[in-house]
């Protein structure tokens, strides 16, 4: 019988392919239809922060433009490729007047999303990250690269389609020494290499073999453009040095003619949504980089947890007053979309720098949401399964937390959060 890879690369060889979706899953698959001499004319993504950007060379259009490009190529296939909120692109395309018959699931046919934690410490205490809290237990290291190739070699052997792998989850992956030859094993692999980093370091070296290596995404995550706003968030960092980066960036970009998305994340509070993020778009765009923005969480799961179940946590009630989007107003917008299952258990693989498995990206205390203490001993059946058996899952799903978690319905947030008084002028 055929492969799920060979019925995806027959049903599109020699039909004009759009992608749905510039950011990480359609990197993926662009890099699979490269490798497999698919013809992929465009990325449509509706984040206007990436419209008529060039995204790893293609440039992304408006979901509008679909009529006109199906007119023109009456064989058109559009191939949704994101990792959450497909429904959302379905229904569009229905209304649109699309059909089954026009588009294709690439969840279909690629089963796991694989994160790998390679460095498992940060230099940074930023105020709504995991690190930040006393007493939790987490070991601290790195992955060494031998370890990550077999990581690599058995993700390979279980799945028919792996086309990107995500270099981070709680770490900050450049403190790792040999990220850039963690990126050139995946590209050697076929695999496209999503990098997110705080960028709050010291050596250009680092920078220079980063971008040499060029993950096809390369997300910046920040909190402000002058250091008192920032500092506020990004304890341990220093604003101006990742300024100085991003510049840097730019320079190696140019020097190595690197396909690198750099896309700017910015975190939003209510002390820094105004003048200090009009300087960071002005920044970006001087720079070509996308801004993106994201109304920040508090992290980890078991502190939202915690919160809700009015257990002491003074710094998450402090943070709380400075979301743009209180957890209690989050949780209510959220409780407008009931999840049968959990999508961060149900295609989300995530290994740790030292090979334990989590039973998913949100969760950091290791007391009892670690599935396997050793990825490459254990099937991923194994580990689908041991997923199933988490106690903390049943309460998580109770308080309809992943879907909180996932930031459904931003437009509604966002007026939310336009409400609120900005101190940021
Ligand atoms: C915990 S960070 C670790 C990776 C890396 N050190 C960094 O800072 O990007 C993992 C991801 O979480 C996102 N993130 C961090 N704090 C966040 C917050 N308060 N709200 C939403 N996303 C956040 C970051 O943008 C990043 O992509
Ligand atoms: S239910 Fe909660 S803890 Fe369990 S996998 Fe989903 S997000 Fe993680």
């Amino acid at each position: 019988m055929n492969s799920k890879k060979d019925k995806l690369v027959n049903f599109l060889t020699n039909k004009p392919v759009i992608i749905w979706g510039a950011r990480m899953t359609g990197m993926g698959f662009l890099r699979f239809s490269t490798s497999n001499n698919l013809n992929v004319l465009n990325f449509v993504d509706s984040d206007p922060a990436l419209l008529g950007k060039k995204v790893n060379n293609k440039t992304v259009r408006a979901p509008k433009d679909l009529s006109l490009l199906k007119k023109i190529n009456p064989d058109l296939i559009i191939v949704i490729a994101v990792s959450i909120k497909e429904d959302e692109i379905i229904k569009k395309l229905t209304t649109m007047g699309f059909t089954d018959d026009d588009f294709v699931l690439y969840s279909d046919y690629c089963d796991v999303y694989y994160t790998i934690d390679v460095v498992g410490t940060c230099n940074l205490r930023c105020a709504s990250c995991a690190y930040t809290i006393e007493g939790q237990k987490y070991s601290k290291g790195l992955m060494s690269l031998e370890d990550f190739k077999q990581v690599v070699s058995k993700i390979k052997s279980e799945v028919d389609i792996v086309t990107h792998v995500s270099l981070y989850n709680w770490g900050e992956p450049l403190l790792h020494p040999e990220l850039n030859k963690i990126i050139d094993h995946l590209h050697e692999n076929g695999i496209a290499a999503a990098v997110s980093s705080h960028l709050s370091i010291v050596t250009g070296s680092q920078i220079r073999k980063l971008i040499k290596a060029a993950p096809e995404y390369l997300k910046i995550s920040l909190s402000g453009y002058y250091p008192d706003v920032y500092d506020v968030t990004h304890a341990g960092g220093n604003i101006n040095l990742v300024k100085s980066n991003l510049y840097r960036i730019r320079y190696f970009i140019d020097q190595f003619k690197a396909n690198t998305l750099v896309d700017v994340n910015y975190h939003l509070y209510t002390n820094n949504n105004s003048k200090n993020l009009i300087k960071m778009q002005e920044l970006c765009d001087e720079l070509g980089f996308t801004l993106s923005s994201v109304n920040s969480l508090v992290m980890p799961l078991e502190r939202v947890i915690d919160y809700v179940e009015g257990k002491d946590e003074a710094r998450t009630a402090e943070l709380n007053k400075i979301l743009p989007v209180t957890i209690e107003e989050g949780m209510s917008v959220a409780s407008d979309y009931k999840l049968d299952s959990c999508p961060f258990m149900d295609n989300q693989v995530n290994i740790n720098y030292d090979m334990s498995v989590p039973v998913c990206c949100t969760v950091f205390d290791q007391t009892d949401t670690i599935v396997t203490k050793n990825f490459l001993k254990s099937s991923l059946s194994e580990i689908t399964n041991a997923k199933h058996k988490v106690k903390l899952c049943t309460k998580c799903m109770n308080y309809n937390l992943p879907a909180y978690n996932m930031g459904f319905n931003r437009k509604k947030l966002d007026e939310i959060a336009l409400q609120k008084t900005s101190t940021d002028n």
